[in-house]
C-alpha cells in the first residue's frame, strides 16, 4: 500500500487531498492543529492515520520524525494568507507569522520527513498561482509562495540525484476557509474536490508544475510577461 503524509490536512484543499488519496486505497497521514477536525476527517476514511501539531514549532515537527513510516509521497500544503491592508503601518508581525507559516515551517517538515522518502517518490509543496505576479496587499502572502517555488525547483535539482522528485501547484482561487475571509471577486473558483482531483493527476503523471485552473493561470502568466511599469499601473487601479 502507498503511503502519503499530507499536512494542512484538517480543512480545505489538505481535507480534499486526504479523501482523495483514501478513496485511491493510500495510507494516508493526514496532519494539522485542530484535534476535532482531524478527528472527524479519519471517521469519514477507512486509511486515515492523523497527527496534530504545529508546522510553525520545530521541535513539535521533529519529534513526528522517530516512528514514521517509509513515505512514497508527501504534501506540504499548510499554508496562511494574511493581507498587509495598511501599507504604511507595515504589520511586520503578520509578515513575519506569514513566512513562518508558509515557507519556514517546511524547512523543518524537510529536516524532519525528507529521509522518509523513498526512492522513487515525490515531495509537493503548494505554492499558489499569486506567485507569478505581484499583487496589491500581497507583500507577505506572494513572498512566501515566490520564495516557496524556488525551494521547490532548488530541491528539484538536488534530490534528482537521489531519485525523489518534486512537484510544485499553484492554484488560483480554491473555495476553502481560507478564501471565504476573502473581500474580493475571485474569477474561475473551483471547490477544493476539484482542486485535490486537478493536484492528484498533476502528480500522477510526474508534472513539476501542477497549475490550474488553466485559463487563470494562463491569464497569470500572460500578465507577468508585461512590462512591469505597465502591470504597476493596472494594479495600481484594482
Ligand atoms: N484556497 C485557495 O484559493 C488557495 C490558492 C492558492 C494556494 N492555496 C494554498 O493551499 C494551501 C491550503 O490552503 P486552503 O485554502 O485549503 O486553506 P485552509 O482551508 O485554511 O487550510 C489550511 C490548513 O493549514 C493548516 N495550518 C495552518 N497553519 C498551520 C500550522 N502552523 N501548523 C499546522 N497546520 C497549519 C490548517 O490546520 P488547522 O486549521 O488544523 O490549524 C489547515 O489544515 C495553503 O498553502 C494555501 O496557501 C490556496
Amino acid at each position: 500500500m502507498s503511503t502519503v503524509m499530507i499536512t494542512g490536512a484538517s480543512s480545505g484543499i489538505g481535507k480534499a487531498l486526504s479523501l482523495h488519496y483514501d478513496q485511491l486505497g493510500w495510507q494516508v497521514l493526514a496532519c494539522g492543529r485542530n484535534k476535532d477536525r482531524l478527528a472527524d476527517l479519519a471517521l469519514s476514511g477507512t486509511s486515515i492515520q492523523t497527527l496534530a501539531f504545529d508546522m510553525t514549532d520545530k521541535h513539535q515537527v521533529q519529534a513526528t520524525s522517530s516512528d514514521l513510516a517509509s513515505l512514497d509521497l508527501l504534501i506540504f500544503n499548510a499554508g496562511d494568507c494574511q493581507y498587509i491592508n495598511n501599507v504604511i503601518d507595515f504589520d511586520a508581525d503578520s509578515f513575519e507569522s506569514v513566512i513562518q507559516t508558509n515557507l519556514i515551517s517546511v524547512a523543518y517538515g524537510l529536516k524532519a520527513w525528507l529521509k522518509h522518502v523513498k526512492k522513487g517518490g515525490r515531495v509537493v509543496l503548494v505554492s499558489s498561482s499569486a506567485e507569478l505576479l505581484a499583487l496589491p496587499r500581497a507583500e507577505a502572502y506572494g513572498a512566501s509562495k515566490a520564495a516557496l517555488s524556488y525551494l521547490g525547483e532548488s530541491l528539484s535539482i538536488d534530490l534528482a540525484k537521489h531519485d525523489i522528485h518534486v512537484s510544485i501547484v499553484r492554484p488560483g482561487f480554491v473555495s476553502t476557509p481560507l478564501t471565504a475571509k476573502n473581500d474580493f471577486p475571485m474569477p474561475m473558483q473551483i471547490t477544493s474536490e476539484q482542486a485535490a482531483i486537478k493536484i492528484a493527476k498533476g502528480i500522477a503523471t510526474g508534472k513539476s508544475h501542477i497549475d490550474f485552473p488553466f485559463s487563470f493561470t494562463c491569464m497569470m502568466k500572460i500578465l507577468a510577461c508585461l512590462p512591469f511599469a505597465l502591470w504597476r499601473k493596472l494594479a495600481i487601479r484594482m
